[in-house]
């Protein structure tokens, strides 16, 4: 009985998951069609690459784990009101919001692969538990991609402003 309640739940967070790179892929979407610049578009379309592939592996033990697509949660809007929230006002200032929000969503993803892991270990799912290490790899590196960049962002921001210091 307890064992059917943990598996339950392992299928829950792994729904949550999936909804949520579903979401990633839209936020990433957007982030790509508001920036000009090459190398932020490369960091983009790279994550989304990760993202699609971290999208089918949740999709994968979704079915492992029994649960059919029309039982699955819509997505989540966290992305969208990730997007929309804070700072609307600052139009043109693309390169730096595209940066903040995806420096926000990284940690998002960390801390669900990190419960998901245990989770999964705890049920004795190992290969959940892998498909969360190897999707939590990703995000961590994208979020020190996108912590390396800060300098780079501001000069965008300015350059968007037509501003030059
Ligand atoms: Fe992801
Ligand atoms: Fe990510």
């Amino acid at each position: 009985m307890a064992d059917d309640k943990l598996n339950e739940k392992l299928a829950d967070y792994v729904e949550d998951a999936h909804a949520m790179e579903q979401n990633d892929l839209k936020m990433i979407d957007s982030m790509s069609s508001t920036t000009d610049d090459p190398e932020t578009r490369e960091m983009l379309q790279n994550h989304k690459r990760e993202t699609e592939e971290h999208e089918r592996r949740m999709r994968a033990r979704l079915d492992a784990l029994g649960r059919g697509t029309s039982a699955r949660k819509q997505a989540q809007a966290v992305g969208a009101a990730l997007l929309k929230g804070v700072g609307d006002r600052a139009r043109g200032d693309k390169a730096g919001k595209n940066a903040r929000d995806g420096y926000t969503a990284e940690p998002l993803e960390i801390a669900a692969y990190e419960l998901l892991e245990r989770l999964a270990e705890k049920a004795g799912d190992i290969e959940t538990a892998e498909a969360a290490r190897q999707n939590r790899a990703d995000e961590q590196e994208m979020a020190r991609r996108i912590g390396a960049s800060w300098d780079r962002t501001l000069d965008l921001t300015l350059e968007e402003n037509g501003i030059r210091v």
